[in-house]
């Protein structure tokens, strides 16, 4: 696929889907015996979570989320909107919600707070991309894939205006398509 707007590939296909399978070994390992809900915030996290998914060797069940979206102007508050709640009730449930970047920590601060006050018997993160560097509030994250530079990536389930979420690895936009695409916060 032609990428017009790319820079340079951060991650590729083979990194990333070696990393999912060590997080995935990780969490088979902690949740031995017991099942999991899976909870992905939509949209960027449904790549991820399939392929994690996949290679669980824990009995799962999943559920999504879909919150107001990157640079929203509620964004530095702290407030995040609700556009989709889960299906299911978490109560008594381990939750393990799959995140595809953590940036800011808002939006994961405001879901664990959430869900916490619904009595899970346990919540947990797992995070594929963690940008620390943009960190507003500290967030647990159980599971952390990469560290990555404070900089607007895409592909393997990240829209650049809803675009090459489909793409299989992760890349850095241009400067200019950064400027361009970015939200103004
Ligand atoms: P936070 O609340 O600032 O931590 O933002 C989390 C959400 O912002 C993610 O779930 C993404 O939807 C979006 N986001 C943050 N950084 C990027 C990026 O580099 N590319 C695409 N989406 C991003």
């Amino acid at each position: 696929m032609h990428i017009p707007e790319m820079d340079r590939i951060l991650l590729d296909e083979s990194e990333i889907q070696a990393k999912v399978g060590e997080l995935a070994a990780a969490v088979s390992r902690d949740y031995r015996g017991k099942e999991v809900r899976l909870i992905a915030v939509l949209k960027g996290a449904v790549i991820f979570m399939a392929d994690l998914a996949r290679r669980l060797e824990v009995p799962v069940s999943f559920d999504f989320m879909a919150v107001s979206s990157y640079g929203h102007s509620t964004q530095s508050s702290g407030v995040v909107r609700i556009l989709k709640d889960l299906d299911e009730s978490i109560e008594g449930r381990h939750v393990l919600i799959v995140e595809d970047i953590v940036d800011t920590g808002l939006t994961l601060r405001y879901l664990l707070d959430l869900l916490e006050g619904r009595r899970p018997a346990s919540l947990r993160v797992c995070a594929l991309l963690d940008k620390v560097g943009g960190r507003k509030v500290a967030v647990p994250i159980h599971y952390r894939g990469f560290e990555i530079p404070n900089q607007f990536v895409v592909g393997y389930g990240l829209d650049y205006m809803e675009r090459y979420r489909n793409v299989p690895f992760l890349f850095i936009m241009k400067p200019e398509a950064q400027a361009a695409g970015k939200p103004a916060v």
